[in-house]
């Protein structure tokens, strides 16, 4: 049966589209270098579904694979333009450098001109939430509302300045300070009190996403701070029709185990124990090996494999897993994580076997193209009036956030087919099933 249906009406994406990137770190500025190196044809984007991906459109006999970037309307790389905020005053350039994850002759020097352009503007920062940083570039106010506001400002100025048609944001900064959702989170008067008041609940990237929102201006969260994941900011973004989502990009260890874990469960092989283990250098690396930070972002590892693996219902498999995840900052690597993991699963009559990766991944080659289709994918949504949470963009998030009530899909290819079929649908085609049911019906009417 075809579900193909009346293409929902898209605003063009005609006109500039202005990312800005909270943070101006190792992640952003690989972003942002990649992004020009592309333009000026120095670079491919390896790892862009949006840029690279193709999409399948009806049956498999029709041939029919077009580049999604042809499928659906999306912004064209020349109308990107680039805005950031970071208590550390570098330059994208500087910042470049010193992150040290694209090569000095080969990759940076040749943009300098351009990167030098990026200057952070002053953050909504506070060392309360990332103990393991110092910022001078930073505003100062009375109160978290005024601050807010004074980012609101910010917005407002750099899409008149940049003559920008629309804008984009993107959390790339720091992992803050574990916070659960309290008083302050739930309702949207409690929330505007609590930024009156300096709520410490309430923590700066919040205020991103709330001026965001207010704004008019899409928010996708890279990392796993609560953000714009509670019921006030939701709320929020429903009323003002923008699209928020988030957390924290998928690329290392976890999107390995998105991968994995859904193969032991498809074949019923179980899982005793996951052990996984993570050294980095980079200034991610530093500012996590604060335990308050780490906190937050264990949460966002943990949860994968409870939701994938539902010891509930298969408690002889998986009701016994002793799951590990550990990050040790160690600077010599720099940018480049090296993520092992042992595995130890058990098959027929309960033999046990051992499985080992180790991932020599780096960090931010890995996370850059992701921020890219978050941007292109979140001002696509924006302008398909897809408004709140955007769920099909799972695919790039460790901890997906989703309505109430609902638990997130983790497993990679669930979230790629939810994520197709979502552009499938936006297009007016039918959505892919795999049934294939034609080879029962030869010579049936
Ligand atoms: N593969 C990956 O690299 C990956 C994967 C998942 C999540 N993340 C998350 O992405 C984020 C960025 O990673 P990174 O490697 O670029 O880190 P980074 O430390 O190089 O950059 C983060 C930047 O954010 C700035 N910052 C901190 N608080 C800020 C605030 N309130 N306002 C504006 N800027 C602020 C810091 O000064 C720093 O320059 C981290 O939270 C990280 O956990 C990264």
């Amino acid at each position: 049966m075809s579900t193909a249906g009346t293409p929902r009406p898209i605003a063009p994406a005609q006109g500039k589209l202005g990312v800005l990137c909270v943070g101006l770190g190792a992640v952003a500025t690989t972003f942002i270098a990649g992004v020009e190196l592309i333009r000026r044809g120095k670079a491919k984007p390896i790892g862009s579904l949006t840029q690279m991906g193709t999409i399948r459109l009806g049956k498999r006999t029709e041939g029919r694979a077009p580049l999604i970037k042809e499928f659906v309307p999306l912004a064209d790389l020349n109308d990107l333009v680039f805005g950031a905020w970071d208590p550390v005053p570098d330059n994208a350039y500087q910042s470049c450098l010193h992150c040290g994850v694209l090569d000095k002759w080969e990759h940076v020097e040749p943009i300098k001109d351009f990167l030098q352009a990026i200057t952070p503007m002053p953050a909504a920062f506070d060392q309360h939430y990332v103990k393991k940083l110092e910022g001078k570039n930073v505003k100062t106010a009375k109160t978290k509302k005024d601050l807010a506001e004074a980012l609101r400002k910010d917005i407002r100025e750099f899409k008149a300045k940049h003559g920008c048609d629309r804008l984009v944001m993107v959390w790339c900064a720091s992992t803050e300070i574990f916070i659960q959702p309290g008083p302050a989170h739930q309702t949207l008067a409690a929330f505007e009190k609590g930024m009156e008041t300096n709520d410490p609940t309430i923590a700066p990237s919040m205020l991103y996403a709330w001026a965001a929102v207010m704004e008019g201006v899409p928010f996708a969260n890279g990392a796993p701070n609560l953000t714009c994941d509670f019921p006030a900011l939701e709320q929020l973004a429903k009323d003002k029709g923008v699209a928020i989502g988030g957390k924290d990009f998928k690329t290392g260890q976890t999107m390995l185990k998105t991968v994995l874990s859904p193969m032991f469960k498809a074949r019923m092989l179980g899982v005793a124990g996951w052990y996984s283990t993570n050294i980095l250098g980079n200034r991610d690396g530093e500012v996590l090996d604060d335990p308050e930070s780490f906190k937050t972002k264990e949460e966002s590892k943990l949860g994968v494999l409870e939701h994938i693996l539902q010891p509930n219902l298969y408690p002889d498999l998986y009701g016994e897993i002793y799951h590990k995840v550990r990050i040790n900052y160690y600077p010599p690597r720099g940018d480049n994580k090296e993520g092992w993991d042992n595995i130890d699963i058990f098959g027929w009559c309960g033999y046990p076997m051992q499985i080992k990766v180790d991932f020599l991944c780096r960090d931010s080659i890995l996370a850059a193209p992701l921020v890219l289709d978050l941007a292109i994918f979140f001002d696509l949504a924006q302008r398909a009036k897809l408004s709140g949470i955007q769920e099909w963009l799972s695919f790039y998030f460790k901890s997906p956030q989703v309505a109430p009530g609902l638990y997130p899909e983790h497993d990679l290819f669930i979230q790629q087919t939810k994520m197709k079929n979502t552009l499938r649908w936006l297009m007016g085609e039918s959505a892919i099933t795999h049934l294939g049911v034609e080879y029962y019906e030869y010579g049936e009417k």
